[in-house]
């Protein structure tokens, strides 16, 4: 499998929109994340122009932050007009060092802190989508020491299950984010949201999990929230605003893996919308979605150099490369599956049973396991694929290893987006 953008060239090499990835490797290092920001645009403007065409003015896509955050991924998204949902101060700060303008702003998270709830307020972040009734009381508090009215969202359990990995799956009702619409919390919620002077009630958003491959749970997901606005509207005589589906659609990691095209998704639900909407006799709410790894998981390819090479008599190959764990916790984390190319080598023996191990000092730190790779030698460059999405975000210095460096690519040409950590970097704030 290749994703967008990716493709071997007479040389043998594996390139990425027009730049050899053996070049990229000796000019900028490994481990090195490559990021396709051809791809990244693209998915930005077909998110825009279907939601600009197909649902009610006003309504926008919000990048989830969460996939990837740095000063140049909220730069781009500010370029393409989306919004951004940031869920920690770090990321906040981060949108807002890169000029993202407050208002498209959407404040995620389940146990905000007071400081990052004063942050959002102060700088005038467009929604903040309330968890909890600890945090709306909180919040409702800050807003007025701050003189301020803001807008915020409830964050809902809609009680739909999506087919996806358990670690993230988050819509059912044993979760840890927001209110649940079937054992009434959610709409004890809407109404003490109602009675907060300072705050101001838009928006009912769900988050029915991640990696989605089917229509049907977002389309069930519409459903489920718009009776609950009809039920919301016989208990206040209020119609909430705006409706948030979060985020989910799927990126393809392997041959396995057949996500729906943006359209695609997009389609049914633009028509359940309206169509429910109609027959409910409910004013068509804007509409929001927050989509992350759809936008930039496969835009992003992860360059290794393979160090030790150790053959196990008919058990395994372990092939060493310079990063793992660090830089890809996904694999030891939830089993992750990736697609592994030799990126030097086009033709040669397939060498089979291979497990791709990083350089930590775990056993678990593991890339992948039971791939096949083409000949195989000490020096080649692996490309590790669709790691565009929790991957850097997720990054850690374990083992005092160093964050590799992130660089754009872009019609046969390469950027730095994010410098590679030195050693001095990792003292920054030892004493
Ligand atoms: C509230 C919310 N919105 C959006 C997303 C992004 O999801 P994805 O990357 O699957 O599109 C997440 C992911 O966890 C989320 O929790």
């Amino acid at each position: 499998m290749l994703t967008p953008g990716l493709e071997f060239s007479s040389n043998g090499h594996l390139y990425i929109e027009g730049c050899d990835i053996v070049a990229l490797a000796q000019k900028y290092g490994t481990p090195l994340y490559v990021m396709n920001e051809k791809l990244i645009r693209n998915n930005c403007r077909r998110y825009t122009s279907f939601i600009a065409e197909n649902f009610k003015t006003g309504s926008f896509p919000c990048y989830a932050s969460k996939a990837l955050s740095c000063l140049e991924i909220y730069r781009i998204m500010n370029e393409e007009k989306m919004g951004v949902d940031v869920v920690s101060g770090g990321e906040l700060y981060t949108a807002l060092k890169a000029d993202f303008p407050a208002e498209r702003i959407f404040f995620h998270g389940n146990n905000k802190t007071v400081d990052e709830l004063r942050m959002a307020v102060e700088f005038g972040v467009g929604r903040i989508i309330v968890d909890n009734l600890t945090e709306l009381h909180l919040l409702d508090k800050i807003a007025s020491e701050a003189k301020s009215k803001q807008k915020i969202g409830l964050r809902i359990k809609p009680g739909i299950e999506a087919h996806t990995h358990d670690y993230i799956r988050t819509g059912q009702i044993d979760s840890k984010f927001g209110f649940s619409i079937e054992n009434g919390e959610a709409l004890e919620a809407v109404k003490e949201a109602m009675s907060c002077d300072n705050l101001e009630l838009c928006q009912l958003h769900c988050h029915i999990g991640s990696q989605i491959f089917d229509t049907q749970p977002f389309v069930d997901a519409v459903k489920v929230m718009l009776d609950f606005f009809v039920i919301i509207h016989n208990e206040t005589g209020q119609w909430i605003k705006e409706l948030n589906l979060g985020g989910g659609l799927g990126a393809s990691y392997t041959d396995a893996d057949s996500p729906l095209e943006i359209e695609e998704y997009l389609t049914p639900v633009a028509q359940i919308l309206k169509s429910t909407c109609k027959e409910l006799d409910i004013p068509e709410p804007e509409f929001h979605i927050e989509p992350g790894r759809s936008i930039v998981g496969e835009a992003g390819t992860t360059l290794y150099t393979i160090g030790a090479i150790k053959d196990i008599k008919d058990i395994r190959t372990y092939i060493s490369v310079d990063g793992g764990m660090a830089d890809n916790i996904r694999y030891a984390l939830y089993k992750a599956e990736y697609t592994v190319l030799n990126a030097s080598k086009n033709s040669g023996t397939i060498k089979d049973n291979v497990t791709i191990a990083g350089k930590c000092c775990e056993s678990g730190d593991l890339i992948q396991e039971g791939i096949s790779l083409t000949e195989p030698d000490v020096g080649d460059i692996l490309a590790v694929l669709t790691t565009g999405a929790y991957n850097y975000s997720m990054a850690s210095n374990y083992n005092r290893i160093p964050r590799p460096a992130m660089i754009m690519v872009k019609d046969g040409n390469s950027r730095v987006v994010i410098q590679r950590e030195s050693y001095a970097d990792l003292l920054n704030n030892d004493i």
